[in-house]
């Protein structure tokens, strides 16, 4: 984590897109290079080199991703996307945008990339669906893709899913370590990018006064969400092999919940952090099938209407099976076993096609001893609540119960909100261009270590 006020620019590297003709690259990867590119961040020296089966030219790929761009910023991009395209920034990174149409299967792609690098350092983005994870760092280790260059690096930033279950996560990862070290490899997690998530660790351990209560003798219940409007467009095909659970539990939500019940790590180091959220991770209690059955429900949202325009449900979306059983939504109740939690239930929360898009961390202090109050409506004694916002807006709120202005003494619910646009004045960002720039800089702290996954 960069905690310096101006970062310096990125370390010239050459970024390969494995997968440059999809969903992420255009909508995710393009724009957050591009906010990188107008904050004045990328090296000159800079330069994108797409790959995919389509067949293309760079004229054809600049194009293509600078209507995507503005598609975007026209809808604006779910709150993430800047305000507009400027265009000498956009021709800035343009002329530094390459397109390669190649197989992944064929060894001569990765020839032709040997050839295009040279002895330049390299990130490698697999950008791709998650069945070529394991092909695709085989033929970047085969054409010795991988060896980093003297005084240079070779880095592989991974998608999700990691893997569908655990023998298969960690048989993706040995198949990597064997062409790489593992501080070569950046598996990443948007989130971890957002600036309120990173701004969770800084809330509880640069201020005195919340780290005291963060814990089972003050704290009721932590509930996480991650609630979305968006369905699954055109990604059913994907969502279809991957379900609510896969796609954002133990990415996303997981990240939140680490981060939210981790204990101070030493310093700001990866790997110091890292360890710290392991351990609050492995101290969860797994669920048998039983309370499974008690403590989790799963959901598919059916045709509905949002904004007053009907939209299908998900068994009608594109490259879903009629009778899928795929969950849109999860919910489920998860205890962690240590000193600080024990007793603490965390809930979480996640689906799409819901009624708000909403992503918080809601934590729920314990009540006051009401004696005083015993004459109060129940209803209007408001439990001390801080509610981490983490989108669409970001920012911290504190409920608590104040006096209501009168003779008689009676109480309402009152919240202080502090909001992070308000204050620093800070332009959207999608969560990747922190990613990609620490991972240029070389360092990942904020991205996920295999025994986290
Ligand atoms: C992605 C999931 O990782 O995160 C999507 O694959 C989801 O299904 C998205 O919509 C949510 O990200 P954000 O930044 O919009 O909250």
């Amino acid at each position: 984590m960069n905690l310096a006020a101006k970062p310096p620019v990125a370390p010239a590297c050459a970024f390969v897109i494995l997968g440059a003709g999809g969903d992420l690259t255009k909508r995710l990867l393009v724009p957050a290079l591009y906010n990188l590119e107008l904050a004045g961040l990328l090296d000159e020296r800079f330069e994108v080199l797409g790959i995919d089966r389509l067949t293309g030219d760079d004229h054809w790929f600049r194009g293509e991703l600078l209507e995507m761009l503005r598609a975007f910023v026209a809808e604006r991009g779910g709150g993430t996307a800047p305000a507009s395209v400027d265009d000498a920034c956009w021709d800035g990174l343009a002329q530094r945008l390459h397109y390669h149409s190649g197989d992944f299967a064929d060894p001569a792609t990765f020839q032709a990339l040997v050839a295009a690098l040279g002895t330049r350092s390299a990130i490698f983005y697999l950008a791709t669906a998650a069945r070529f994870f394991g092909p695709l760092v085989d033929q970047l280790g085969e054409a010795k893709l991988l060896a980093e260059p003297e005084g240079g690096f070779r880095r592989v930033v991974i998608e999700k899913p990691f893997g569908t279950d655990l023998a298969s996560a960690e048989q993706l990862n040995a198949r990597i370590l064997r062409h790489v070290g593992e501080r070569q490899i950046y598996r990443i997690d948007h989130y971890l990018g957002k600036e309120t998530v990173q701004n969770i660790m800084a809330l509880r351990f640069s201020n005195g006064i919340f780290e005291p209560l963060w814990q089972r003798d003050h704290i009721d219940h932590v509930q996480i969400t991650v609630a979305e409007t968006v369905g699954v467009g055109t990604r059913g095909a994907f969502y279809e092999a991957t379900g609510a659970v896969r796609d954002m539990v133990p990415n996303h939500v997981m990240q939140l919940l680490a981060m939210t019940a981790m204990e101070a790590p030493n310093s700001f180091d990866a790997d110091a952090v890292r360890a710290e959220k392991a351990k609050a991770v492995q101290a969860i209690q797994p669920l048998s099938s039983e309370q499974a059955r008690l403590n989790v429900v799963r959901g598919q949202y059916r045709p509905g209407a949002l904004d007053g325009a009907a939209v299908p449900g998900y068994r009608q979306e594109h490259g879903v099976d009629p009778a899928s059983e795929t969950e849109t939504y999860i919910a489920m109740k998860f205890a962690i076993d240590n000193w600080r939690w024990a007793g603490v239930p965390f809930y979480l929360r996640t689906g799409k096609r819901l009624a708000a898009r909403r992503t918080e961390i809601a934590i729920q202090f314990k009540p006051a001893p009401f004696a005083l109050f015993r004459d109060t409506p129940v209803d209007l004694l408001a439990p001390n609540r801080m509610v981490l916002h983490i989108q669409p807006s970001e920012g911290v709120s504190l409920q608590f119960s104040a006096k209501v202005p009168g003779p008689k003494v009676r109480l309402g619910a009152v919240t202080m909100k502090f909001d992070y646009a308000d204050h620093f004045h800070v332009g959207p960002s999608t969560g990747y261009e922190t990613l990609l720039y620490d991972c240029m800089a070389g360092d990942a702290t904020l991205f996920q270590r295999a025994d986290n996954i």
